[in-house]
């Protein structure tokens, strides 16, 4: 998402954290589990020879076939039930009639509306056999995730949910995007808090950036999304207004989990059913 998301239907984004009740968790559980399913349908389906229009039109049948609304279509525009973002297309890729390649490496992204609520989740695919730094970038991206998640827990800041995915990336010579985040989630589709996937860095201009220092409470429900670069971090967006692209065009990966924060840690709301949280799924 982008700071100015501010245009949701049902209800406003406030600038307030919500913190959710616990037959809200309920909801979310269905919504993010929908969502998982579909991305688990689609696994075996990512394949050379595929469009990723048609891989959008899949997931679109399966959330209408369960009652669900795909959050994405008419949003600001969009068009689409999925962002399908393809080696160095950072985020926001628009399914077309481009074909799989193999060697390829996407990220399949999709949210679905159950009962008012948003399940947001996007895992990676290989197309084939991807190369051995490709495969090195989905496996770090998906461990980024992971440790974002494993620092959420009461008391915690959201500062050091980004401090976990950054050095990781870091470590393995890769850089974190600064110019998306994860976001509030719940019947708000981007909601407040903005979630950074960095603790700090140095902005060649504005100087020290730092993440937010916000305490985590439970009841609060959010993305982590963290999108990692083999190059540098900085992004480009194409014409089309959406597609987001690494400017040095070197890849990116990116894995996303719609979470809550707990009275004791963290609860996953779109953990894939199937296991295929990350691939080789075959
Ligand atoms: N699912 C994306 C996210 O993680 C948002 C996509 S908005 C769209 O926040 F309009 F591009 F689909
Ligand atoms: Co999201
Ligand atoms: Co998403």
């Amino acid at each position: 998402m982008q700071e100015s998301d501010l245009d949701e239907t049902f209800e406003m984004r406030t600038g307030a954290i919500k913190i959710h009740r616990p037959e809200d968790f309920e909801g979310m559980r269905k919504a993010g589990r929908l969502a998982a399913q579909c991305l688990d349908m689609l696994a075996p389906l990512v394949r050379p020879g595929v469009t990723t229009g048609e891989l959008d039109r899949k997931a679109f049948e399966f959330v209408m076939d369960h009652g669900a609304i795909p959050a994405c279509v008419g949003y600001r525009g969009y068009r689409h039930t999925t962002c399908i973002s393809l080696n160095h297309v950072i985020c926001h890729g628009i399914p077309s009639d481009k074909t799989l390649k193999p060697g390829d490496i996407l990220n399949i992204d999709v949210t679905v509306i159950v009962d008012g609520w948003h399940g947001d989740t996007s895992r990676m695919y290989y197309a084939g056999e991807p190369k051995v730094k490709a495969r090195r970038l989905v496996e770090t991206t998906y461990d980024c995730m992971m440790a974002g998640i494993e620092a959420v827990r009461p008391g915690a800041s959201l500062r050091d949910v980004g401090r976990a995915i950054q050095t990781i990336a870091e470590n393995e010579g890769f850089s974190v995007v600064r110019d998306f985040c994860g976001h509030g989630v719940g019947r708000v589709f981007h909601d407040a808090p903005n979630v950074v996937h960095y603790a700090e860095y140095k902005d060649r201009f504005a100087g020290l950036q730092r993440a937010p220092d916000i305490e985590l409470k439970p009841g609060m429900f959010f993305t982590i999304e963290p999108m990692i670069n083999e190059g540098r971090p900085d992004v480009k967006l194409l014409k089309d207004g959406w597609t987001a692209v690494s400017r040095d065009k070197s890849l990116s990966a990116q894995f996303e989990h719609s979470v809550a924060v707990t009275e004791t840690g963290v609860e996953i709301f779109t953990k894939s059913p199937q296991g295929l949280d990350k691939p080789p799924y075959a």
